[in-house]
């Protein structure tokens, strides 16, 4: 066919994703993640991420190309994530990348990693509407964006002003005991308890921005648990998961719909790790019913980094006629959308 097959790195956190898409038909989506060597330290270490990106890209690009049933060679463009994220974790995909378009002697796209998140919808669900608006949740970044065009134009609405939404899914896991990443503990041990046991905190729930905040809720819990302890009770975990994560999930979701309305938009679309979250899907479909909002959301395997949304997004580069990329061009740990 006349698409062309688009090659996708990203390595902006803890994964080496490696993804080939024809036009938006997903060819492969290869992972391998160095959790498992983060995970005793409680969080991702980036000198680690570095080493274990540069070990696992080669290993990763042909794992890709075999479940492709492609060579190298077939790769008519190369898209890599140059920012944000972690630069040493960045630089390695950023240098891959070069190497293969170089080596091959096809363009170059280096793209955004938040604009990546939006684009890979359109392997499942077909063309983004214009425009939609996206909520982007994981561990490093939640923002809330709006989208006219992926290729062209993504316009930031909003972000978290201290942590990210799974940062504090990661943080109260720890508090709770739960092993890391403790988004789908929490997630998991909720489903047992009463979202409305505790009335959490809903930072800057009420005031008129699009942003969000997280560290005083993560405060809020970390405090309530100490004072059980303190008087000699035991903390109810399932009742705890479930009221913190109904505090997340309400702040999230308002937010979101509050940008639909405030834009005249008509399509939401959420992504990233946390968008894996049941009760967050649960409550954005059902206020997205209710404002007829239409709602979008990858399959988790699409939501969590990965390559195919580097290179589904370079694919959409590569069909507006954007330009491509220089061979110089930087990894930018802090590149804004
Ligand atoms: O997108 P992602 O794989 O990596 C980045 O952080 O960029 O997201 C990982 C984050 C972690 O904080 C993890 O705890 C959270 O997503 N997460 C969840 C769930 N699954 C993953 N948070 C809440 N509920 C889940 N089911
Ligand atoms: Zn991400």
């Amino acid at each position: 066919t006349g698409e062309p097959v688009v090659l996708g790195i990203e390595t902006s956190c803890d994964e080496t994703g490696v993804g080939i898409v024809r036009g938006h038909t997903l060819l492969a989506n290869t992972i391998a993640s160095s959790m498992d060597e983060h995970a005793r330290f409680g969080g991702v270490v980036p000198e680690v991420a570095s080493r274990a990106h540069l070990e696992a890209m080669a290993p990763t690009v042909e794992g890709a190309l075999a479940a492709a049933g492609l060579r190298l060679s077939d790769v008519d463009a190369v898209a890599v994530t140059a920012g944000p994220g972690l630069a040493g974790a960045l630089l390695v995909g950023v240098a891959a990348a070069k190497a293969y378009a170089l080596g091959l002697g096809v363009p170059l796209y280096g793209v955004n990693h938040l604009a990546a998140h939006v684009a890979v919808d359109q392997l499942e669900h077909g063309p983004l509407p214009k425009p939609a608006v996206a909520l982007l949740v994981s561990g490093g970044h939640s923002s809330l964006l709006l989208v006219p065009d992926v290729a062209q134009d993504v316009i930031s609405l909003g972000s978290t002003v201290d942590d990210a939404a799974g940062e504090a899914f990661d943080k109260v896991a720890r508090v709770l005991g739960l092993p890391f990443p403790g988004g789908p503990h929490i997630d998991r041990a909720a489903r047992e308890g009463s979202g409305s046991f505790v009335t959490f905190p809903r930072g800057k729930y009420d005031d008129g921005t699009l942003d969000f905040s997280f560290s005083g809720l993560k405060t809020a819990v970390a405090r309530w648990i100490e004072a059980r302890e303190a008087a000699g009770e035991p903390v109810p975990v399932a009742d705890v998961a479930a009221s913190f994560q109904e505090a997340v999930v309400d702040v999230l979701t308002r937010k979101a719909l509050q940008a639909c309305e405030r834009y005249g938009v008509g399509d939401l679309l959420i992504g990233g790790g946390v968008a894996a979250n049941s009760r967050l899907r649960a409550l954005a479909q059902e206020r997205c019913d209710a404002a007829g909002v239409r709602l979008r959301v990858p399959r988790p395997g699409l939501c969590t980094d990965n390559g195919a949304m580097v290179a589904a997004l370079g694919s959409d580069l590569v069909a507006a006629g954007v330009a491509p990329s220089s061979l110089e061009i930087p990894a930018d740990s802090s590149m804004p959308i």
